[in-house]
This record gives structure tokens, sequence and C-alpha cells, in this order.
């Protein structure tokens, strides 16, 4: 990881005097936000709804193929040593089989690089895959089989025998306590901060709280199953996949099976949910390397139980968060550290504490994260990893310490907030947190809120009301790049190996295009998630937005560039530079003057050409060096418990974001009411119930881990400010995570409210309420 980081920020700091782009250090903001008429800001409906709801938009696993075959993966039941002996031959002889295949038959692979150790690297793991005899974790694949049929394959599964000889491993957090926690890491960066004495500052505060606070593992359950149809021909790998990272998962596959990047295509232009997940895990090599031994093309479909067995998710945190305030509320101290775990075979530290180095000021700080090492499937990112969990804890602790001195929680919150990042010392790119909660706060209805706990009934139930801050960095990785083509009928075609994941990707960035060209959104054709595009970008980070938009504005630059020679001087352009002009209703006219203008198939025709085509690639991610950059939300909660039964309801719920400027208003508003429906279940029903003696998830299915349901959610409202980022592509932060950040502690202080009882223990539960 740190290799990589080294060469970003080396870039980074050659590429500062080069930055081209206006939003970056010394230059301009975008000037599409500023664009008032335009299609950014208006709530356009999905461009693939029609698709999807006709059921013609093509998923993974949905890929007609001649002579497929179809994969069924059985998973070790010991969490650590080896196969002794693997009993096949019943499965072999079984009706439809074509392959049965273990690590003695497997073809030879290389390493899959775990995400993080190199730009492109997609792996959840760096273990060998089926190469040898060895058992890393409870649910590790150790055979696959093949058949005509997905019915014969998974009957076929049932039949394999195995004899392990365990030996002994960690499936216990306090006994690998006991071995020693190490330091964690999160983007190559020490998870680990001081800033004065905090320990020595927290003991002399006149007003306290200090308190630990726990947060289950969590599997992740996109709707959509992981799944993966492919075929090679010769050495070149075909692979329909649901990903959330194209480019990434191509390079890896590569590097499995020894060859080029090039070699391997990967298309993914719908994916059911992705949230951190849909990276590249074991079934997709193994399908690869199934399909290679038997000749023949391959879907494999990891069944909900395969997706908690070999997929990770979120691991179980213990957070210490103390503060030390002066009588006025005033923070002398914050004190975030704790423990996470992990495997000894991923990169992935679950970095709770960042959302703690930017939200509040404080005389002084000690942050810090350790992880131990568990044999468990190799835990990953999960939406908002780090901030999801860290801010229960941190959000929770300003609840309490709120209560300790009498002061409004929120006002608390204003008291302490930052004229600067407080741990970075760096200006704020855009800040609006205060507004958001003002706002918020009125719409909610905040002043009706009865301060003292337990007062408040209706019937059996007793109602509360709770808030804590939202909060996700703005991100934009390297990588980006993007490919524009105006074509003589004035239509475009605009290009980027990016993502449609449910979220509103294509329609958003047909905006953007659309915006930047002057076209209407019919004359757009916005392609995506497929490697033969341009660009690496990771629908992840909640940065992919950032990411396009950065390559679409590039590239626009270059076509403005182009456009203007193939003017020539006969056009009323001629002498214009391409700063000087911009596209307005299907033609490029000067800035100063839209009077002087040609439309784009006027300037082809005259230059008997059919299309321009240019590509380009966005600029190195300066801005996130020069300015602390984040989006913030106020979250509102109203819970109801009933005191005969414990039962929990949120009854309502709203969300005030400040994400700088709203694409569209309609995705938006439905990613960030996703995200709140999301951090429902953190708060209140999401947990792996991980068996320490075995290693095993005992509930890998969505019967016995429960996710909200219609029923377990309420209306949500959700508001923000638009104010745009000067310093962002568009004015647009990312909005795919914030949503689920900040709910935790929102529904546990509002269960305080309600009942008296502070639950530091997710998920909320009826018996921790009763
Ligand atoms: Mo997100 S957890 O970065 O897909």
């Amino acid at each position: 990881m740190s290799l990589v980081q080294d060469a970003v920020q080396t870039l980074m700091k050659r590429g500062i005097a080069l930055a081209p782009d206006s939003w970056m250090p010394g230059g301009e903001p975008d000037p599409l936000i500023h664009a008032k008429h335009g299609h950014i800001g208006k709530p356009v409906s999905r461009i693939d709804g029609p698709l999807k709801v006709s059921g013609q938009a093509k998923f993974a696993a949905e890929y007609p193929m001649q002579g497929l075959t179809y994969a069924a993966i059985h998973f070790s039941t010991i969490a650590r040593g080896r196969i002794a002996e693997i009993i096949t031959t019943e499965a072999e002889a079984a009706p439809g089989v074509v392959l049965v295949m273990t690590h003695l038959n497997a073809p030879r692979l290389h390493h899959a690089p775990a995400f993080g150790t190199d730009a492109k690297a997609a792996s959840g793991d760096d273990l060998a895959v089926m190469q040898d005899d060895r058992i890393h974790w409870n649910g590790q694949p150790v055979a696959v089989v093949l058949a005509e049929t997905q019915e014969q394959a998974d009957y076929a599964e049932s039949l394999i025998r195995i004899r392990y000889e365990a030996e002994p491993g960690f499936t216990s957090l306090e006994e690998a306590r006991a071995k020693g926690a190490e330091p964690g890491q999160f983007q190559g960066e020490p998870l680990k901060l001081e800033i004065k004495n905090a320990e020595k500052l927290f003991a002399a505060a006149p007003v306290k709280t200090d308190a630990v606070y726990r947060t289950p593992g969590h599997n992740h359950n996109p709707i959509e199953l992981h799944a993966a149809t492919l075929v090679w021909n010769g050495d070149e790998l075909r692979i329909h996949d649901a990903t959330q990272a194209v480019a990434h998962a191509a390079w890896t596959l590569a590097k499995v099976f020894g060859i080029d990047e090039k070699q391997v295509q990967v298309t993914s232009p719908f994916v059911g949910g992705g949230f951190g997940s849909k990276t590249l895990w074991r079934h997709q090599i193994l399908a690869a390397a199934a399909a290679k031994v038997a000749k023949r093309p391959v879907r494999v479909v990891l069944s909900r139980e395969g997706v908690f067995r070999t997929v990770g998710g979120r691991a179980i945190t213990e957070q210490r968060v103390a503060i030390g305030a002066q009588q006025d509320g005033e923070f002398d101290a914050i004190i975030h550290t704790g423990l996470t775990a992990m495997t000894p075979h991923n990169t992935m530290t679950e970095p709770f504490i960042v959302a703690t180095r930017s939200l509040y000021a404080a005389k002084s700080f000690k942050l810090e994260v350790e992880t131990v090492k568990l044999n468990m499937v190799a835990n990953t990112f999960m939406r908002a990893p780090g901030e999801a969990v860290g801010t229960f804890a941190l959000e929770s602790a300003i609840d309490e310490l709120a209560a300790e001195l009498g002061i409004d929680p929120i006002a608390l919150r204003l008291r302490n907030e930052p004229k600067e990042d407080p741990t970075m010392g760096l200006p704020f790119s855009q800040r609006g947190i205060v507004e958001a909660w003002r706002t918020g706060a009125a719409k909610f209805g905040w002043d009706e809120r009865s301060t003292t706990p337990r007062t408040c009934q209706d019937g059996e139930w007793l109602v509360g009301l709770g808030c804590a801050t939202a909060t996700y960095p703005y991100y934009r990785m390297p990588g980006g790049a993007a490919r524009m083509t105006v074509h003589s009928d004035g239509r475009a075609t605009v290009s980027v190996a990016a993502h449609e994941m449910g979220m509103g990707t294509a329609t958003a960035h047909t905006q953007v295009a659309a915006d930047r060209l002057g076209l209407s959104l019919d004359q757009v054709d916005f392609r995506y998630g497929d490697t033969t595009l341009p660009g690496v970008v990771l629908a992840g980070g909640s940065q992919q937005t950032a990411a396009v938009g950065a390559s679409v504005a590039a590239a626009h630059r270059a076509l403005l560039t182009e456009l203007l020679k193939l003017a020539g001087n006969d056009s009323p352009l001629a002498g214009l530079r391409p700063n000087e002009i911009g596209g307005m209703d299907g033609a490029l006219c000067a800035l100063a003057d839209p009077d002087r203008r040609e439309s784009y198939s006027s300037i082809l025709s005259r230059a008997q050409r059919d299309e321009v085509t240019v590509e380009a690639e966005a600029p190195m991610p300066m801005e996130i060096q020069h300015w602390s950059m984040h989006s913030h939300g106020a979250m509102f909660c109203e819970a109801r418990v009933n005191t005969v039964t414990g039962e929990i309801r949120i009854s309502r719920f709203l969300g005030s974001f400040d994400c700088g400027r709203i694409i569209n208003p309609k995705t938006a508003a439905s990613q960030f009411r996703g995200g709140i429906v999301m951090g429902l279940g953190l708060a209140l029903m999401e947990e792996a119930q991980f068996d320490e003696r075995s290693g095993r998830i005992m509930n890998p299915s969505l019967a016995e881990y429960h996710v909200p349901v219609h029923m377990d959610v309420p209306e949500i409202e959700v508001i923000w400010t638009d104010e745009p980022d000067p310093h962002t592509p568009m004015g647009a932060r990312g909005i795919g995570e914030i949503g689920i950040t900040g709910v935790g502690a929102a529904v546990a202080n509002a269960i305080f409210n309600a009942t008296g009882k502070r639950v530091r223990d997710l998920p909320i539960t009826l018996d921790k309420v009763l």
C-alpha cells in the first residue's frame, strides 16, 4: 500500500505546478458550478430505468453463452489446518457433472494481489487460490463443481467428502488480543495521531465522558448475488462480472493467470448493489480457472451463504471514546482509540477514527486503531468503512457529554465547530455543517424535544428524539480518463470505464456531459462498465462522480481544441481560444458573445468528417493535498420503544446534508435514503454471529441475518444545502456513503432520550433496552 501511496504522493507533488484543472489550487472553479439553466440540478429520471423495469438490463448472471456450465462451490468447515483427504468420486459420477476441481487438479495460478497493494489490485486477500491443502478460514472454497445445470452442480457439490486435519488458530477476539495487538493502517498511513497530551488534558477537564462502544461484524448483502459469466477464447478471458471495479478486476485476473491485462475484457453494465463488496473474490478466479480446465464457459452465482462464507464484510470493533470539556462545552481533549479484527492476509483495517480527525475542534487529540488477526474471511470495505461505526461511538459520546453538561447536543457540536481542519491544519474546501444543522433542526422540530429522558410517552410507547453528525470525506482517485466523440449529426458519445450499481451513474453523467457540450440529454450517449473504455475508475470511496467528472472535463477541453482546429479560418469562431468558447444548443459559441457560433454538425461537415474523437486523462487529485474536503450531514431520529416488549420502532428520520452541489436531486435523494436505511440496519439489526469456537459465521442467510425491510423503515426526509464546493469538479462531493454515517448514534441517542437507557453495543436489540 505504502508503495502505491508514495508513488501517488510524488506524482502529485510534481504535478502541482502543472495543474491544468480550473478547480485546482490557483485556478478558477469549474464553470459548470454556476450553470443555472442546464441539466445539472434537475431531477432527471434514470435513463436505465426503462431497461430495468422491462427486464432488458442484463446483469452478470444473465448472459447466455453456447455450451455454458454452472458452478457450485464447496466451503471448508474448519478455520485453520489442512485437507487430509478429499473424496470426489461420487460427485464426479453424479448426473451432468463436467468437472470437479480441487487443489489437486486446479491449474497453477499466481497470487491475486490484495486490494491496496497496487493501484489496480482488486483481490480481497492475497492467499493462493486452491493451490495447496491449506485452510485459512472457515468457509474457504475447497472444491468447485461444474455441471450442465445449476441444480446438477449443487447436488454434486453436496456429495463431496473431505477429511480435515485441524490446527489451532485464532477465532476468539480475547485470545487474539492476548497475543498482542498491532498498529492499524489505512491507505498507507498509520491510524494513529496525537496532538498534545490528550490523556493529561482529559484527566484535568472539569466535565467528561469516557466509555467503550462495540460494533459487531457485518456481512455484505447486496440483493444481486455476486456472479460472473465467463469464457476463454484462447488466452483471452471474456468476463461479464458484477463489479464496482472493471479495470481493477481485469488487471488482477491477468496477474493470476499470467497474461496481459488487455487479454481480459470485463463488462459490468448493471450491478445490483455493491457497497464495497463487489471487487475480486474467489468465485471469479475459480470460475475462470475451472473454465480453463473444462474448456467450457462458466457461470458462477454465489449462494447467499456463499457470499457470507467467501466475501468479507465489516470487522468487529471495540472503541473507547473519552471527551473532556470545560463547563461551557469547549473540548479540551478527544480520545478515540480501540481495536478491530482483520486477517493475516488482507490489507483492510476498519479505520473507525478517520471521521474524528476533522469533525470537532479540541485542544488535544489521541486517536488510534489497533488490530488483531483472526482466522476468518478477509474483511473488506463496507459502505463508509470507518465512518459508519466510528461515528456511532463518537456521536454517542458527544450526546453523553451534552447530557453531562446540560447543554443541547446540537449547541455542543456548534460550540466546537472548527475554523480549519483541527488535526491537519488545512482550510476546508467548503463546510456548511452549521447550515445543515440549522435547517435540519427547524424542519424536524428539534425544539419540541423533551430534554429530560423518559418523559415523553404515547400509550405503551416511550418516544425520544436524537441527533448525530454524519460525515464522509471527498476523495478523487488517480487514474480517471474519458473518451469523447462528437458525431456529424450533432450527437455525442462519452465513454468512461465507470460503473452503475443502481446509484444513478449513467443518468448523472449524461447530465454533466450534456451540460458541458451544450446538448440535450437524448443527444448524449454515456458508455461505461467495460474495460475496453478508458479509465481506471473505482466505484468506491464515494469518488466515482468526481473521478468521472474530472475525466470528462479534461476530455472536453481536448475536444474544444480539436473542434477549433477543424473549424479553421472560415468559421465564425476563427481566432478564439479554447477557453473562450463553450457549448450551447448543439453549437460551439464564444462565451463573450453567444451569437458568434457554429453548430457541431456544421463544423464537422465543412471539415468532411463523420466524427471527432478525443481522449484525455484527469489530472492528479491535487485538491486533496490543499484542502480538507468533507461532506457532512445532520441526522435526526425519532424512536419509539415499547415499555412492555422492548420493541424499537423508528417513527421519523431526517437527514440534512451538505455535500456540495447536488447533480441530480432524484437519484441523490435515493442515495441518501438508501444509506440511512442501511444505517438503521446497523443500528438495530445487522450482526454477523461469529462462532468463536469454530470461526464459522452462524447466520449466513437473510432469514437469520436481519436487514431492514419496508415495515422497519419510516418516511425518511432528506434535504441539502446544495452549496457548491469550489474545489471539486461540478462543485459536487460524493454522496454514496455519507447516508449510513451518524445513523447508529442518532438512533442510540433517540433511544436514550426515550428511555434513559444508554446502549453502547450494536445492534440495539430489544433485550438491551428492556
Ligand atoms: Mo465503498 S465501501 O468505498 O464501495
